[in-house]
């Protein structure tokens, strides 16, 4: 479903407050435990989160033991080809079952040795025959809400949520030429993070401080914003040769059909709450953020070529430094929300005034405090 929104590129998107009032949001927005908690519940708890390629789950028994911010999941496909995802705890006493990832015929816990089939129906529990009333259907794996666009796995605890494609809104009128379906994962980092996990998003959707944090690296850029439709927002940084490495001349070729619009640079797009898809002429990347408690996150960066380039020969040593720049400029960051983080938790620590190239940052906020009970705004700006 396509909203009836013209992605038309703007220096900046901003509504109200006017610029020059527009504050960033109380420090304990980022410091308070119980606004962390409030956050879980109503937000992580409620919306789509990226959790993987479908290509890193390809053949049936193929399996992925993930953490979420709603504990530990087991991405399985079935020997019918479904993709499904479970909680990775045991129906008996709750042991996890999988670890890693791999290829399994069955599911068995390592505790007491009840087995599910890759379906997530139990298919034997031993000694359980002797318990009266102990039936096998009841106790089978819980699902939880799995959807994919273009490859890119979502999930969703909460059974009442708008489908994925709702989500998404228009999203991909603006990536669709990309085509992500037809890429493979190729790489990816996880990276445990001393901050909050909004200050991961806000950072990676502005380039304010780009020709700061990044002087070695990527260096300054400039970049437009995009009005969407949908829970998302984009950015995209100007630049016609892809950023997503450094140095002169990529090692791949531009992405085959990218539309004019694609071909100007690299979008750096929020899918809310947690998801960045990096889009550059020639790769995809993506950071995810796990949040983990109020001052601790979990980033995960991966990285996606189209499927013919992965099968150059020479892939990987063309491939290199991509992987080098995505963790180096990683890296950068991470360094930089630290500090960050240690300045919110001071008690003298004030909103500060906006600058325009902040406004993803602005509508980033208000999304969160719009989907918080009002005690918690409250809260937040007592
Ligand atoms: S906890 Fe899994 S079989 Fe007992
Ligand atoms: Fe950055």
């Amino acid at each position: 479903m396509s909203a009836q929104v013209t992605l038309m590129p703007q220096p900046y998107v901003w509504s109200e407050p006017p610029l020059g009032d527009a504050r960033s949001a109380p420090p304990r927005f980022y410091t308070d435990p119980e606004i962390f908690k409030a956050e879980v519940e109503h937000i992580h708890l409620k919306t789509w989160f990226f959790a993987g390629r479908v290509d890193e789950i390809a053949k049936p028994g193929d399996y992925r033991a993930i953490e979420s911010v709603g504990g530990p999941v087991l991405l399985v496909r079935g020997e019918d080809g479904i993709l499904r995802a479970f909680a990775n705890v045991c129906r008996h006493r709750a042991s996890i079952l999988l670890e890693g990832c791999g290829n399994a015929k069955n599911i068995i816990c390592p505790y007491h040795a009840w087995n599910y089939r890759l379906d997530g129906a139990l298919a034997g529990a031993p000694g359980m025959r002797e318990v009266p009333k102990f039936e096998k259907p009841p106790n089978g794996l819980i699902p939880i809400r799995l959807e994919t666009w273009e490859g890119a796995i979502f999930l969703n605890y909460d059974d009442g949520a708008p489908d994925l494609a709702s989500h998404l809104g228009n999203l991909p009128d603006l990536l669709g030429s990309h085509r992500f379906g037809d890429m493979v994962k190729t790489w990816g980092i996880e990276i445990e993070v001393a901050c909050n996990w909004k200050l991961l998003l806000e950072n990676a959707m502005e380039t304010y401080h780009t020709g700061i944090v990044h002087a070695a690296t990527v260096g300054a850029q400039r970049s437009v914003s995009f009005p969407t439709a949908g829970e998302w927002l984009s950015i995209q940084v100007q630049s016609s040769r892809s950023i997503a490495v450094l140095g002169e001349e990529p090692p791949f070729p531009p992405i085959e059909g990218l539309d004019e619009q694609a071909r100007k640079g690299t979008y750096f797009t929020l899918v809310e709450p947690t998801t960045q898809f990096a889009c550059a002429q020639d790769c995809i990347w993506w950071l995810a953020v796990r949040p983990v408690s109020v001052d601790r996150s979990v980033l995960s960066v991966g990285g996606c070529f189209p499927r013919p380039c992965t099968e150059y020969p020479d892939f990987d040593v063309r491939a290199a430094p991509y992987y080098k720049r995505w963790e180096a400029v990683a890296l950068e960051d991470v360094g930089i929300l630290e500090k960050q983080q240690r300045g919110l938790s001071s008690a003298l620590a004030r909103p500060g005034p906006l600058s325009w190239r902040d406004d993803m940052v602005l509508a980033m906020n208000r999304w969160v405090m719009a989907r918080l009970p009002p005690e918690t705004v409250d809260r937040i700006h007592e």
